[in-house]
């Protein structure tokens, strides 16, 4: 069954820390190289987040670049949902924070927490609220410090993320245009291959915990390499199939960046070339829930996008997580 959702973007924009930290910066904080990172994730730079910069300060900054560039007043949003894995802190919701220094009086809004799907968790969760009619103007937020949880001693992880976030702002539509369908499962029997132990109820913050390393990102990677590949082509044919379409019919599929391989491996199991993938992993790295909004910005930057397009939005993560958003793009 699909799952039409009378809801469209009418605005993307996004916003990266000006520090950029390239491959060779990393070959002198830990024991890699060049030429290993790009071959084995098309990573050749990333943005790493000041000290004191948190999700709020990116997410506020992205958002006020989009409400700018749309002419829309912050009193005009209804309702506010970032998606994050790294918020300021635990409580109060990185939304509050946002939606205080915006000056969006009107708007409430959450956190909410799906790792690297967490941007399309967020925009199916808005898009419920524009489509059911109770809400005009929903921001949706993907924010991540990811080099607040990143052991810079373990190799395999730290060179793989990066900081940044990307807004966009929802709006009603007419039949003919914005999501046409969404998929999202979850696996919790893949929590123990992509996770953070510390600094929950389970492993509150204590010295023990600090001296284990448990405060940072663990992660098999083959493991979720695996899974990222088989279930984003499954959903991504799942909802094509159901739609009736196929691949043939995309204009564009924006992946989450976490492996240029894990991207390539599915464009070819869905039988897309190269020129209908957006890909900027090259120069943001992983940026959890960032990566798609600050995909949709490229791809309207480098005018990819047209009004009408078939676009497919699409994402593995922590948990683990899923997503599929299948939309007509509508600007
Ligand atoms: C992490 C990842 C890049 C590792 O690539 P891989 O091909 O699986 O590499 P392996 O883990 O098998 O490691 C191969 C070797 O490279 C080494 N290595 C790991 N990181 C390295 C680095 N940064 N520089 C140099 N060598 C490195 C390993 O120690 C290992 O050495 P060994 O063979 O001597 O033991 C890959 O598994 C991956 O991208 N996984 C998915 C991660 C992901 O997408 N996470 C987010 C999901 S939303």
């Amino acid at each position: 069954m699909t799952q039409r959702i009378a809801a469209k973007i009418t605005g993307v924009a996004g916003y990266v820390p000006p520090r950029v930290v390239t491959n060779a910066d990393m070959e002198k904080m830990v024991e890699t190289t060049d030429e290993w990172i790009r071959t084995r994730t098309g990573i050749r730079e990333r943005r790493f987040a000041e000290p004191g910069v948190a999700s709020s300060h990116l997410g506020t900054e992205a958002a006020k670049k989009l409400l700018a560039a749309k002419g829309v007043r912050a009193e005009e949003i209804d309702m506010i949902v970032v998606a994050t894995v790294t918020p300021d802190m635990l409580f109060p919701a990185t939304a509050c924070l946002i939606q205080d220094r915006l000056g969006a009086e009107k708007a409430w809004g959450f956190d909410l927490s799906a790792a690297c799907s967490g941007f399309l968790y967020a925009l199916t969760t808005g898009a419920q609220f524009v489509g059911a009619g109770t809400h005009k103007k929903v921001l949706v937020i993907g924010s991540d410090v990811m080099t607040s949880i990143l052991d810079f001693k373990d190799r395999a992880t730290c060179v793989l993320f990066g900081d940044g976030a990307g807004a966009v702002l929802l709006e009603a539509a007419s039949d003919s245009e914005g999501i046409i369908d969404f998929a999202h499962d979850i696996d919790g029997s893949g929590g123990c291959n992509l996770y953070m132990p510390g600094g929950g109820s389970l492993n509150p913050p204590r010295r023990e915990t600090v001296d284990k390393r448990m405060h940072y990102v663990h992660q098999e990677g083959q493991q979720v390499f695996k899974y990222a590949v088989r279930r984003m082509s499954e959903l991504a044919c799942q909802v094509l199939e159901r739609n009736g379409l196929s691949s043939g019919d995309l204009a564009l599929v924006v992946p989450h960046q976490a492996n240029l391989r894990i991207i390539r491996a599915m464009q070819e199991r869905l039988g897309v070339d190269d020129s209908k993938v957006m890909v900027n992993i090259d120069r943001y790295g992983n940026t959890t829930a960032a990566t798609i909004p600050l995909g949709l910005v490229d791809a309207v930057e480098q005018k990819r996008l047209r009004k009408g397009d078939l676009v497919l939005l699409i994402a593995v993560g922590a948990g683990y997580t899923t997503g599929a958003i299948l939309m007509r793009w509508a600007y």
